[in-house]
């Protein structure tokens, strides 16, 4: 028994159950699909790592549905009804592998960017949104969807879940009621001018999040489980323009009032959870907190969330100390814990965590440059201080069969005299618990051990 305990029991999400309380929440698989739609050896390893690391659930980042009404140059991030085969055909493997460790996977699937489109995907495309509205970052006014276009989309969510059922993904999360991406720009009175049945009241701007939410529930059963991403608050201050930490302002977006009105009847309409945060692209530093912002920044939000929907609620955001992590549940903040860029920086922290390792975790310090960088500079998601993100095949440790003869001579300690002076890299290994690779010979002959050289010495490396 430790204190950490109640994050290691069992939670449902509609009827399916997952073995502790961690999530990872969606990141951009940027760099993890190819060009058909698939996912690529990349982007399997690297769940398949947070799987090994413990985490009871995976979010992978967001796909699409659709390559047409919003086109994206390929290869982008996977997309479930670009090619079904390939699709499938990688899916499948990675889930296979993913469920090897006892952990769920769920596919977040995208309506679009719509207003919020990152130029370098958009090309030449032209943004749609739900009105004529001005692009978040280029001066063009982006094409209101047609009444059929959303139907299609609808369509191709109920293609694309089932696909993805077919594929082993033990759910959908659908992407989003959150930070002002298409389906959110419908559902936010700022964004969405419309007149027809999408338009006016909530309930009418909610309609395109209910249709699909219903037509995978119609493609794919009932048990099959949806969540939505949802943030009940914008920090919008005008169109551009977003809300700092403490500050007092009009808010344009959408505001609590709303946010938990809607959440209510976002669960009535099927959703299976909803995993909170707050923000938009006009407040980005709410959505994508960095370091400045407070730790447990969306845990407020999650539950005023939480106290009106019979559902579970998850809550992400800088959510890495354990002991926030076990009030957000005694506290009725959340059900689940969900975790993103810290399991970019140590895919083992669950592991760590439950095998009373916390010292040994290596923490994500929010600087956004590794993470958030490397997708605008590169489309390549990694980590500042794990190399191995994204790359887990081509950096991965392989323990040596034959191992080498290294001799360290000279005065003081013989392992400071080694490459590196670091434990697995004096020893050739990538933890204590693997055969040593390197045979060490000191020199002079007969010098006695140093504390820390026997301390090697009897996790098993091989003196002579
Ligand atoms: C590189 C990166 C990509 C992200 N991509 C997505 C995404 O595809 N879908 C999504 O819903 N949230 C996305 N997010 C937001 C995260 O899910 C999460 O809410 C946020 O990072 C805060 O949680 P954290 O402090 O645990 O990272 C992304 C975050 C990062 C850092
Ligand atoms: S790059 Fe920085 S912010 Fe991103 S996961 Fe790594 S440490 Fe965290």
């Amino acid at each position: 028994m430790t204190q950490y305990d109640p994050l290691f029991s069992q939670v449902r999400i509609g009827a399916l159950t997952l073995k502790n309380r961690f999530a990872m929440a969606p990141m951009g698989p940027l760099g993890l699909g190819d060009a058909q739609g698939g996912f690529n050896q990349r982007g399997i390893d690297y769940y398949t790592a947070r799987a090994r690391g413990g985490v009871g659930l995976i979010f992978t980042g967001v796909t699409f549905v659709d390559n047409e009404i919003e086109e994206h140059g390929m290869p982008n991030c996977p997309n479930s009804t670009y090619n079904p085969v390939q699709f499938v055909r990688t899916s499948r493997e990675m889930t296979e592998r993913i469920h090897a460790y006892n952990t769920k996977i769920f596919l977040q699937m995208s309506g679009g960017f719509g207003r919020v489109t990152i130029p370098t995907n958009l090309g030449e495309f032209p943004p749609v949104a739900p009105s004529p509205i001005p692009h978040r970052w280029l001066d063009k006014t982006c094409r209101e969807l047609t009444t059929e276009e959303i139907h299609t989309l609808v369509q191709r969510f109920g293609e694309g879940a089932w696909n993805a059922k077919r594929a082993g993904f033990d759910g959908v999360q659908i992407h989003a009621v959150h930070e002002g991406y298409l389906i959110d720009q419908f559902a936010i009175s700022l964004f969405n001018h419309r007149t027809d049945e999408y338009g006016g009241s909530l309930e009418n701007r909610l309609r395109f999040a209910r249709e699909i939410v219903e037509e995978i529930k119609a493609r794919c059963g009932q048990d099959f489980p949806v969540v939505l991403r949802y943030s009940p608050k914008s920090f919008i201050k005008a169109l551009r323009e977003g809300a700092l930490p403490g500050e007092e302002f009009e808010e344009k977006g959408r505001d609590l009032e709303e946010g938990v009105a809607a959440a209510k009847l976002l669960a009535s309409y099927g959703y299976d959870a909803l995993d909170v945060d707050v923000g938009s692209y006009d407040a980005w530093w709410w959505s994508h907190p960095p370091m400045y912002q407070a730790k447990g920044l969306y845990m407020p939000y999650a539950k005023l969330v939480r106290e009106v929907v019979e559902v579970p609620v998850l809550c992400a955001g800088r959510m890495d100390d354990p002991e926030r992590a076990l009030s957000a549940l005694s506290d009725g903040v959340c059900d689940i814990i969900s975790l993103g860029r810290p399991l970019l920086a140590d895919p083992e922290y669950v592991n760590k965590l439950r095998t009373g390792r916390t010292a040994c975790i290596r923490p994500c310090i929010s600087c956004q440059e590794g993470c958030m960088g490397r997708i605008q500079e590169y489309s390549m998601i990694n980590c500042a201080v794990n190399p191995q993100t994204g790359r887990e095949r081509v950096t991965a440790y392989n323990p040596v069969l034959r191992p080498k003869r290294v001799p360290a001579g000279g005065a003081g300690p013989p392992v400071w005299r080694l490459p590196g002076c670091w434990p697995s890299g004096a020893t050739g290994r990538s933890s204590l618990n693997e055969p040593a690779a390197w045979e060490v010979t000191c020199w002079p002959p007969g010098r006695p051990l140093s504390r820390r050289t026997s301390w090697r010495w009897s996790a098993g490396m091989r003196m002579s």
